[in-house]
């Protein structure tokens, strides 16, 4: 048997180490597929496998992406999401994929998902995308581009992004991200719509405003749960 030295051993534990560090999505499958089950009662890191023998087609399969879905909203955009609560085969897979329907000038607003990169596509419309980096290297830098039909941007994972249809037309884009479950935080509700809410007194010092203006905007945001 080969003797080990100890840098050898620390070579080993320190490459092993990094590479489970350079993981940026979901935790990768250690079965062919995991077809998701709800039970109610019970929580795991993503959601339990129902019996393989049991699965079929229809549990990788949605209909229907190709129809456009109401942006009748004060933003003007509508965004479907296929995450493994639309599509259980997606369990333990890292995928979803998303379709955002844009009216004229409609928006999506500055967003983050905290467990995916999202790779989107302009179909139609004309887009104005962006992502800021987060507070080191480089510091808060804003990344823009006016996306056409077959343009093509990525929203590093966790990052702050927005999508913004530009044009006198609807605009459709569709997206993959790289999580089964990408997470949602959309940045003016989660500070100012909270339930309940933040004091006034933390984000009057956090955003440098006037208290009025902090409650005024605690109002616009706020939604009953
Ligand atoms: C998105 O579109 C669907 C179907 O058209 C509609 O039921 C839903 O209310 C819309 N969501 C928003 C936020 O407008
Ligand atoms: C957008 O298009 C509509 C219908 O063609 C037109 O009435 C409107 O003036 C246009 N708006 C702008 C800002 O160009």
């Amino acid at each position: 048997m080969m003797k080990m030295g100890v840098h050898t051993l620390a070579t080993i534990a320190i490459l092993a180490l990094a590479s489970s560090l350079t993981y940026a999505s979901d935790p990768s499958p250690l079965q062919d597929f995991c077809v998701a089950t709800n039970d109610p009662a019970l929580f795991v890191n993503g959601m339990f496998c129902s019996d393989p023998m049991l699965a079929t087609a229809d549990d990788f399969f949605f209909h229907g992406l190709n129809i456009p879905r109401s942006t009748a909203n004060s933003l003007g955009s509508n965004v479907t999401l296929l995450d493994v609560t639309k599509i259980a085969g997606l369990n333990t897979l890292g995928v979803s994929l998303a379709r955002i329907d844009f009216a004229p000038y409609g928006l999506n607003p500055p967003h983050t998902h905290p467990r995916a990169t999202e790779i989107l596509v302009v179909v139609e419309g004309i887009i104005y995308v962006g992502f800021v980096s987060s507070n080191s290297n480089p510091t808060n830098r804003l990344f823009t581009k006016l996306l056409y039909p077959g343009d093509v941007f990525v929203f590093p994972q966790g990052l702050i992004h927005f999508q913004f249809n530009v044009a006198n037309t609807t605009g459709v884009t569709f997206s993959g991200l790289g999580s089964q479950n990408p997470g949602l935080i959309v940045i003016a509700n989660n500070v100012f719509g909270s339930t309940p809410p933040i004091s006034p007194d933390v984000l009057t010092k956090a955003f440098k405003l006037d208290k009025n203006v902090i409650e005024f905007l605690q109002k616009e945001f706020y939604t009953a749960t």
